[in-house]
């Protein structure tokens, strides 16, 4: 297992911002992408944090995504917007695609918002928090334009990505609840982050360059590639399909089929759909009953092996709550990829080593 780092999160976000700026970002773009890709981090999801920096300079040097693009509007139908991301950052794309939702959902009680062609959009509950944070439930189905790594089920080689669903409900005066999800066993990160730190993936979720089971997470990482299984067996493959046809081919027009594995540029395709509960139900009458729900499931007796019932989003607050106080986990081989991608944006890496620790 490789050496981890404990950054303290102000420390993390003074480096890390100026990796950022390597890309020639804007301040509000290095502020966007800096502080989405932290706390992807702070909320455990090392998967899309800081280590994707790398991947996206990469991305960046062949010309795969552009700094400092703002999403524009291809079709406005009032409440259906179909929106194109210019290959900007996810980081910035993914919030003014949201808060142009938000604004239509809030005037005409839902709307359908339609992205395709923006770089890699990161933790998809970010767009969901958004959402709540305006009062709306949103629903996000996403597909990734990139090299394939998962299988079909009964397919023995990778045909689409990791494809996140994701739902968002706000609760007034309490966190929202926030489901956010890969449609694959583990999100491709996760065999990235478990590669580098030296360690084997669960069982059944992999399978290697011949079809057969691994828990090698080097087979989803460099080549021979063998391909991530999808999560529930053709319950995930069947969402993961419908993230391909909705994110995919109607948000953006375009399909992981289409995708040239050559190019280091993540897209993300994302069909998401936005509620004002208070236009459509009483919204406290609304919000008593998913509650008392809440309150109905969380009385279940806890089973043996399971510390008690958690509610989406709970697990992200507590891994916040933990790493904003005590720092933030990065592995020793990530931190070194981190700081190479910084030489190769023209940032001064020893600088950047400085401002960390
Ligand atoms: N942009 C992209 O291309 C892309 C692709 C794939 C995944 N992702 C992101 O990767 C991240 C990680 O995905 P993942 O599949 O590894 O997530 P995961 O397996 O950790 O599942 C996370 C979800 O399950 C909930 N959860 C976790 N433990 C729980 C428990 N014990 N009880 C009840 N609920 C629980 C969490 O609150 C969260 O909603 C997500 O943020 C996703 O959006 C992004």
């Amino acid at each position: 297992m490789s050496d981890m780092h404990l950054i303290a999160l102000p420390r993390l976000q003074t480096a890390i911002a100026q990796v950022v700026r390597g890309f020639g970002s804007s301040p509000d773009e290095v502020a966007a992408v800096t502080g989405n890709l932290i706390e992807a981090n702070l909320t455990g999801h090392d998967s899309h944090g800081i280590g994707m920096l790398p991947r996206y300079a990469d991305a960046y040097l062949q010309g795969g995504l552009t700094p400092n693009a703002a999403v524009s509007t291809v079709l406005d139908g009032g409440s259906l917007l179909r929106l194109d991301g210019n290959r900007g950052f996810g980081q910035v794309i993914g919030a003014q695609a949201m808060a142009l939702g938000i604004a239509r959902a809030q005037a005409h009680g839902s709307c359908i918002v339609a992205l395709g062609n923006s770089h890699h959009l990161g933790r998809i509950g970010a767009w969901a928090e958004q959402a709540a944070a305006a009062g709306l439930v949103s629903l996000h189905f996403v597909n990734v334009i990139s090299r394939a790594i998962v299988a079909p089920h009964g397919g023995g080689d990778a045909r689409f990505g990791t494809n996140p669903f994701c739902a968002g409900v706000p609760l007034t005066g309490r966190p929202p609840v926030i489901l956010d999800f890969a449609t694959s066993m583990i999100a491709q990160g996760k065999t990235r982050v478990a590669m580098n730190k030296g360690e084997q993936v669960p069982p059944d979720c992999l399978i290697d360059d011949h079809g057969q089971p691994t828990r090698e997470p080097r087979f989803t990482v460099v080549p021979p590639f063998g391909a991530l299984l999808t999560f529930g067996d053709h319950k995930g493959f069947g969402m993961a399909l419908m993230c391909e046809l909705l994110g995919g081919a109607l948000a953006a027009g375009m399909t992981q089929r289409d995708g040239d594995a050559s190019q280091k540029r993540v897209l993300n395709g994302m069909f998401s759909v936005l509620v004002d509960p208070a236009a459509l139900a009483d919204r406290a009458s609304f919000e008593a009953e998913a509650l008392a729900f809440i309150a109905w499931v969380r009385a279940s007796p806890v089973r043996e092996g399971f510390d008690a019932i958690h509610i989406a989003g709970e697990p992200e607050r507590a891994w916040r709550a933990q790493r904003t106080a005590a720092g933030v986990p990065v592995d020793a081989t990530t931190w070194q990829e981190i700081l190479a991608a910084a030489g190769r944006l023209g940032v001064d890496a020893a600088a950047v080593q400085a401002a960390a620790f």
